[in-house]
């Protein structure tokens, strides 16, 4: 007999209140027959769902629902459930637990231990069709996927209301097979591996308050750093400006501002890496002078600001590379998209290049989805759909050259 994958696994499977929440029964019997220890939590409104009975009497522990047992006065602590669980689990997740997790009302027990849990984090929404079709809904789900966590989308079919659409939970067997993917082996592939990302924007400044950059947000790189943290690998990524990200736990980052800085960091560190990843959309070039106060529109106003070349990251760490090194870039083009980007991987000396066009739709700066084609040292290439950020870092990394 094969031994699952979330044997020994510490899930808390947090349940909301909607009528699914019956088949959360079954998933808590698939769990433990997986050789997981389950921690139920409901919501207050879970319970009028479901019993608490059936479900402790399923995982083998008092189900919490509330800070402070009723009984005992006993308080059940967010931070060590959070820190306990393996895997965070939402299912069902209604349209309300959805909100309160994107935007951290952390109002019931779920909630605060969500906030509280550095385990990775799976919600399987489930709710009438309109609800889940409405745009808050959808732009809650985007922001807990840009979060890190794993929406296990609901699938379509007769739902409580009598209508028919998008809005059933997920089955608890295929909620299973997501989580036992997330926990195979192939997630400790990259264990041992040294993997360094440049991710996000540079800024090159013109004087202390202006500056020259582009509109890359990072989520690309911090997808792949993601990733490659889950698959096991000692993470690095020297990281222009961005907003807040999901950060897997253990990847450090260094973060810079100008493109001499992120070539500065990035050679700090690649002597030792295995793998590289050029994510960075670093700016072509920078100001001649930097101003050292800020340029006065009427004393000392400038018509003209003089430009010089900054240095290519990926065809420097390409020129260093050594063998059994793995150097790896991106190419965003508009036009001649192959030609150019397979000109650009004999350039820069890269094993593989990632190439996104800005004519298709879904893809380039700060969209959650994109759209790439593989290209490799051979001039061979694989294109593949549009899929979301996450999904096309699991891509990369599946299909890195040896
Ligand atoms: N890159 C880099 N340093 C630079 C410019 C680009 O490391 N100064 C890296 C990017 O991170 C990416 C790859 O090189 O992995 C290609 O970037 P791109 O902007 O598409 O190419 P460029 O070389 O800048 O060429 P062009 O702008 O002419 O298309």
């Amino acid at each position: 007999m094969t031994v699952s994958p979330l044997n020994g696994k510490h899930i808390v499977l947090g349940i909301t209140g909607g009528i699914a929440a019956y088949k959360s029964a079954m998933l808590t019997r698939l769990l433990i027959k997986s050789g997981a220890e389950v921690q139920v939590i409901m919501t207050p409104n879970a319970r009028e769902f479901i019993t608490p009975v059936t479900l402790s009497t399923l995982s083998g522990k008092p189900v919490i629902t509330e800070f402070f047992s009723a009984n005992s006065g006993e308080w059940h602590s967010h931070v060590d459930l959070g820190l306990w669980a393996d895997a965070f689990v939402v299912a069902p997740a209604t349209a309300s637990t959805i909100a309160k997790m994107a935007c951290g009302v952390a109002d019931n027990m779920l909630v605060t231990s969500y906030l509280s849990t550095r385990a990775r984090v799976f919600v399987a929404p489930a709710m009438d069709f309109d609800m889940m079709q409405h745009p808050t809904t959808t732009r809650n789900l985007q922001l807990l996927r840009a979060d890190g966590c794993t929406i296990i989308e609901a699938a379509e079919g007769e739902l409580a209301s009598h209508l028919t659409g998008k809005g059933r939970m997920e089955e608890p067997e295929n909620i299973v097979r997501v989580l036992e993917s997330a926990f195979s082996p192939i997630s400790a592939s990259l264990a041992g591996k040294k993997v360094l990302i440049t991710a996000g924007p540079t800024q090159e400044k013109i004087d202390p308050v202006r500056y020259i950059s582009n509109y890359s947000t990072g989520k690309m790189g911090y997808a792949i750093a993601n990733e490659a943290a889950a698959r096991g690998a000692d993470v690095t990524i020297v990281s222009g400006p961005v907003g807040h990200f999901y950060l897997h736990p253990g990847i450090k980052v260094i973060h810079v501002e100008s493109a001499l800085e992120m070539l500065d960091k990035a050679q700090g560190s690649f002597a030792d890496t295995d793998i590289a990843i050029l994510a960075a959309a670093v700016a072509d070039y920078r100001p001649a002078f930097r101003h050292s106060s800020k340029i006065k529109r009427e004393e000392n106003s400038i018509d003209t600001v003089e430009l010089v070349k900054n240095p290519d990251i990926a065809a420097t760490l390409g020129a260093a590379k050594r063998p059994g090194q793995t150097l790896v870039g991106f190419a965003l083009e508009t036009d001649n998209e192959l030609d150019n980007a397979l000109r650009k991987l004999v350039r820069k000396h890269l094993d593989m290049i990632v190439l996104n066009s800005l004519r298709d739709h879904g893809a380039g700066f700060g969209t959650d989805t994109n759209k790439v084609t593989l290209v490799f040292a051979d001039g061979s290439a694989r294109e593949l759909p549009l899929k979301s950020k996450s999904e096309v870092a699991a891509d990369i990394l599946d299909n890195l050259p040896k």
